[in-house]
């Protein structure tokens, strides 16, 4: 009998992480919060129009629906994306293709793939995979995980909940949008040395610090598997930890997230 997916609680579902290069999907274990199987990964089509991305949604989903540990058919998919979004409906697009702005992502993709899909800002899909599987798992209070790559994401998560659409990475600091000083893609294109690069982080999370007293920082991105050349530079009176989930925080996130808003987890 098929399951029914508005009262069974599903093992797994369908997560995709959208990027500015790559779009990665898994099926997601949603008790353990890891991957059941290898993630698959298309490269990001040119122009990335939210009906292209749509597209490529559309090829992850049939290709992750062809394994054994495949979700139910119909269970909704989740997507991550690095723009604020509100309701499903795209409202910025910083590092992007501006024809997102505005459009209404959960429509095209829902329409496209013809199974419910609702979609997430990327630091707050990683931040709410770390608050219930990772580095946030128990923590009281409020918890600010900040992604650092071609942006500077950040997901606010009070007792394990999330306040959607942080965006700190524009907090403006010294006369700059914060993210294009202290990102991972600032370093690399100014080739700044190490300790150069943390001076900047410190004012970056000292700012941030003063403004919101987190009980803790969790450093997310590609960047966080290079935590022993920033980590020990930074002096914070909050606690700082790597995030755990690597990689497959997003996929993990953003699978979590559609599970949780059509309340198929609790
Ligand atoms: C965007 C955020 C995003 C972050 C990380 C920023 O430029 O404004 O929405 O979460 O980059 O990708």
């Amino acid at each position: 009998m098929a399951q029914d997916t508005k009262t069974a609680t599903p093992a797994t579902a369908i997560g995709i992480d959208i990027g500015g290069t790559g779009m990665k999907g898994g099926i997601v274990d949603l008790k353990k919060g890891k991957l059941v199987g290898d993630r698959f990964r298309i490269p990001t089509p040119k122009p990335s129009t939210p009906e292209a991305v749509a597209d490529v949604v559309g090829e992850i989903v049939d290709e992750l629906m062809k394994r054994d540990e495949a979700p139910a058919p119909g269970t909704p998919i989740g997507a991550a994306f690095p723009a604020i979004i509100d309701d499903g409906v795209a409202r910025s697009a910083a590092n992007v293709d501006k024809s997102w702005i505005d459009a209404d992502v959960d429509a095209i993709f829902t329409e496209r793939l013809g199974r419910e899909v609702h979609i997430i800002n990327d630091a707050d899909a990683a931040g709410l995979a770390e608050a219930r599987y990772g580095a946030g798992k128990n923590v009281k209070g409020s918890v600010l995980a900040i992604t650092l790559g071609t942006g500077i994401g950040s997901a606010m998560l009070f007792d394990g909940k999330l306040v959607p659409n942080f965006e700190l990475g524009h907090l403006e600091l010294d006369g700059h949008n914060a993210e294009s000083r202290a990102s991972a893609s600032a370093r690399e294109r100014e080739d700044l040395p190490w300790d150069e690069y943390s001076k900047r982080l410190q004012r970056y999370f000292s700012h941030v610090e003063f403004l919101f007293s987190p009980k803790l920082f969790i450093i997310g991105g590609g960047i966080s598997k290079r935590s022993e050349d920033f980590l020990p530079h930074l002096d914070l009176r909050t606690p700082v930890v790597v995030a755990e989930l690597k990689n497959n925080a997003g996929i993990v996130g953003a699978a979590l997230q559609a599970a949780l808003h059509f309340k198929l987890v609790d």
